[in-house]
Formats: structure tokens, C-alpha cells, sequence
């Protein structure tokens, strides 16, 4: 079966695709459109974005423009990292449902737990209060999942204290070499998938000498490698790239690492290789 149709499901029991197309850093306009409808095309039918990424409007257009049944594709934004008030959440969900303009947005995200010129600061009090804003948007169909990202255990514990839901996924940053298995494993307790952005490092660990090693054994690619080892450990994988044959390339995984290479891929985590 290829990658493309393999689903994981979310804390609410709904599918999610596995692999997703990422699109951080994917410039608005001709090229976030031109990306999108390439990956669709190449078969992803999982398109994650952001508020802050500024590519909502290409990114729905694509999407809408591919003809594909709505249901077909799973849509992911993000509340922007700065909005901690329930009135500016409200706001800033209603334009991104305007910029996508696909009806609903699958799974609807707060995208950092602070402000991303604060990080790490306390922001307990406002994800509250984001949160019941999104408890609202599930209730009313209008996002038909929610969940965090960049959470750590203490942000994920600090929203448990008042939250009526538990969020559906957290999606933080997870290549090899940078697992955060205190993290997953926290996750994985509470019943929260876990989705990887940045699965290639941002492109930074695909000419490690380890990884290009053992792809090599697979007959696979660096690139195939890193997003096969997130699959097989049951992380949604979000890879990015504006380059179509990449597109395919990420999507053809049709080979199984063993558990002894993942033991070892897992052993890199925190050390140079
Ligand atoms: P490009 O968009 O030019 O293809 P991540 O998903 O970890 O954020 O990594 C994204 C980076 O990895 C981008 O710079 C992207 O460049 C590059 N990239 C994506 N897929 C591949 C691939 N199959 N081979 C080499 N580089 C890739």
C-alpha cells in the first residue's frame, strides 16, 4: 500500500493521512499555488499551512482548484502563536476560513504555546482561553478536529487543568536526531498523536554520513529515509519542497527499515552524526 493512502487516527478517532505536504516558508501566491496543486496532484490529499505562514489564500485556492471532493483533502492551519484572547481567536479562525475558503478546516491548531518572541514564557491563562475558542469552532463543525503544537508536557498538563477536550494532535518538530521522546512519550500516555514538521531537519541531516548510510542499504534516499523513519514510528510526517519530483520522491516509501537500523537511527537523537 502506498504512504499516500496510510491513515493514523486522531485523538478523536478520526483518520488522518500519515504523510502530509508542508508548506512553511512556501512564498503566497504562484508559488504556495503551484506547490499545492503539484502535490495534490502527486496524490498527498493532507495540505498543512498556517495563519502565519501567509499562504492560506494560494494554498485553498489549489486545493478548491483541483477539482478533488472536499473530503478528500485534509486541511491543517494554525492560530498564530501570538493570539492568547478569546476574541482575537474567534477572528483570526474566521480569516483563515475566508483566506482557505474550503468550508472547514480539518484540523485547527494553536500553533506555539507562547508568542515566538517570548518562548518558553507562561502563557497558561491565554491558551485557556484560546482553547474554549476552539472547543467552540469543533462544536460548531467548523473545525472538525483541534489540537496544539510545539506543546511540551508542562504546556500540555497546564491546558489539561481546564480543557473539555483533549487536543486531538500535537504537532512539534521531530527528525532523527531530534525525536523528543520525553514529549511523544507524554503523548502517547494521554492518547495524543504526534505529527513531525521539519522531518528532513529543514534539509540540514540529509548529508549525515549515518543517515545516507543506511538509506543506501534500502536502496532509498537520505530524504526517503528520514520520512520512512517517522512513519514507522507512528509520527504524521510533513515534509516540504516546491520541487514536484522531490514531491513524488518523498512519497515513495515502499520499503521497511529494520528494527535494528531504527534502534539505531533512534540512538542519534541529541549527538552529531
Ligand atoms: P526544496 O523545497 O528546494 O525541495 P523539512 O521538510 O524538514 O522542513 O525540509 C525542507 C527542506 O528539504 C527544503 O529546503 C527542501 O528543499 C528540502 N527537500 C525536501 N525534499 C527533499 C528531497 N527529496 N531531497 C533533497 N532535499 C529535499
Amino acid at each position: 500500500m502506498s504512504v499516500l493512502n496510510k491513515r493514523f487516527l486522531l485523538g478523536n478517532g478520526a483518520p488522518i493521512p500519515a504523510l502530509g505536504f508542508g508548506t512553511w516558508q512556501i512564498p503566497a501566491g504562484e508559488e504556495a499555488y503551484a506547490s499545492v496543486a503539484a502535490a495534490l496532484t502527486a496524490g498527498y490529499r493532507h495540505i498543512d499551512t498556517a495563519r502565519a505562514y501567509g499562504n492560506e489564500a494560494s494554498v485553498g485556492a489549489a486545493i478548491t482548484d483541483s477539482g478533488l471532493p472536499r473530503d478528500d483533502v485534509f486541511v491543517t492551519t494554525k492560530l498564530p502563536a501570538e493570539v492568547k484572547n478569546y476574541r482575537e481567536a474567534v477572528d483570526s479562525f474566521d480569516e483563515s476560513l475566508a483566506a482557505l475558503g474550503t468550508g472547514h478546516i480539518d484540523l485547527y491548531l494553536i500553533h506555539a504555546p507562547w508568542p515566538w518572541h517570548e518562548m518558553g514564557a507562561d502563557y497558561a491563562t491565554g491558551n485557556a482561553e484560546v482553547w474554549r475558542a476552539l472547543e467552540e469552532f469543533e462544536a460548531a463543525g467548523l473545525a472538525r478536529a483541534i489540537g496544539v503544537s510545539n506543546f511540551d508536557p508542562t504546556n500540555l498538563e497546564q491546558l489539561l487543568d481546564t480543557a473539555g477536550t483533549v487536543p486531538a494532535v500535537n504537532q512539534i518538530k521531530y527528525h532523527i536526531g531530534h525525536r523528543q521522546a520525553e514529549t511523544v512519550a507524554y503523548c502517547q500516555r494521554l492518547g495524543i498523536p504526534v505529527a513531525g514538521y521539519s522531518p528532513l531537519g529543514t534539509g540540514r541531516i540529509l548529508d549525515s554520513a549515518t543517515i545516507t548510510t543506511i538509506a543506501d542499504r534500502y536502496d532509498a534516499t537520505a530524504a526517503q529515509l528520514c520520512i520512512r523513519y517517522l512513519i514507522q514510528n507512528g509520527i504524521v510526517a510533513l515534509p516540504k519542497t516546491t520541487n514536484a519530483t522531490r514531491m513524488r520522491q518523498n512519497a515513495d516509501l515502499d520499503f521497511e527499515i529494520s528494527a535494528l537500523d531504527m534502534t539505531a537511527l533512534n540512538a542519534l537523537d541529541g549527538q552529531r552524526h
